[in-house]
């Protein structure tokens, strides 16, 4: 699913690695391409600051997706009918997917997946604060696909004119799928909310209440609390502002709401005739901080959960490359 602004973590230190009139040259191109819209490869000289910030931000996002696989794989085996299982089965797997292409990218900058990996494990990388809710209910699954992954688009396009080419190219597959995942949740909802019984329909409308404040947050804070934004615009990683992708999201969900036939939770939703656009109330930013630190509902669950499959793994990946070594030995006498 899902970046959000998630580049939560401080700020870089300053950027100190010009040291030789030869890196001086290089500097110069590195901003002369990024000045012109232009990408980076990975072979390409970069700055360490840059490097150090696509490495957390890509990282953060792989996270996110593996670990997003775990509030829904929790209904898998509860899904109402084969078509529903069959759809959210489909749909846990492509976040696994993106979740690799990501981790992927990230190596092209010379880390490894191992320590991208124990940085999860300890605690150290964060991930989307989203999947630290609960799915309570069936209805939460649908409300996961049409609200969770709706934002998760909205941040993730622009995404795809990353200046970080395989970053870019990644996003580019990831949100092909995304689109899909938010159209199989509002139907879900609308099947729900159109078919469905009157318990059904309360079912709904108290997962989108539960919803919507957390999916608002996963923009990240405010711009002006933002502190790696600018630089992030200026080497063209960030294409547009956490509050302006905020507001696109709003404009877009009030609508579809609508023809849900769901209330969005928020008294102070309102039509802005002069700003073009739908006024929104205030955010609890207390609870996003309290739960990108580790205190929200799911957090320690979520995090024993990611340990535990990699622990119980270890014999997969050990066989894993028992084979490979095997193969290996096996090709010259092939030859
Ligand atoms: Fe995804
Ligand atoms: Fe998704």
């Amino acid at each position: 699913m899902y970046t959000q602004a998630m580049d939560t973590q401080g700020r870089e230190p300053e950027d100190r690695n010009v040291r030789s009139l030869e890196e001086a040259h290089l500097q110069q191109r590195f901003d002369a391409t990024i000045d012109d819209g232009g990408f980076i490869e990975a072979k390409d000289w970069m700055p360490q600051n840059y490097r150090r910030t696509l490495i957390r931000q890509i990282s953060q996002h792989a996270h996110s997706e593996i670990v997003g696989m775990l509030p829904e794989g929790n209904w898998i085996s509860r899904a109402p009918t084969l078509k529903r299982k069959a759809i959210l089965l489909a749909k846990v797997q492509d976040e696994g997917g993106h979740g690799l292409y990501l981790y992927a990218a990230a190596e092209t900058l010379g880390t490894s997946r191992d320590e991208l990996l124990a940085a999860l494990h300890s605690g150290k990388a964060k991930y989307s604060s989203i999947f630290n809710y609960p799915t309570l209910t069936w209805a939460d699954v649908g409300v996961i696909g049409w609200l969770v992954d709706g934002a998760a688009i909205m941040n993730q396009v622009p995404i795809c004119r990353c200046s970080y080419a395989p970053y870019a190219r990644a996003m580019i597959r990831i949100c092909r799928e995304e689109s899909f995942h938010q159209r199989q949740g509002f139907d879900s909802l609308l099947v729900m909310m159109e078919k469905g019984t009157d318990a059904q329909r309360a079912m709904v409308q108290d997962a989108v209440d539960r919803w919507w404040w957390p999916c608002l947050m996963m923009f990240g804070p405010p711009d002006d609390q933002s502190p790696n934004s600018a630089q992030g615009m200026r080497w063209g990683i960030k294409r547009v502002s956490n509050d302006e992708l905020r507001q696109k999201f709003v404009d877009a969900t009030v609508e579809q709401a609508k023809v849900l036939g769901v209330t969005l939770p928020d008294p102070g939703l309102k039509w802005n005739e002069a700003r073009g656009h739908w006024d929104f109330g205030a955010i609890d930013w207390d609870e996003f901080w309290n739960v990108v630190n580790g205190n929200g509902p799911c957090n320690r669950e979520r995090l024993a959960a990611r340990v535990k499959a990699w622990d119980e793994g270890a014999w997969v990946r050990e066989a894993a490359l028992a084979h490979a070594a095997k193969q290996r030995e096996r090709e010259p006498q092939a030859a």
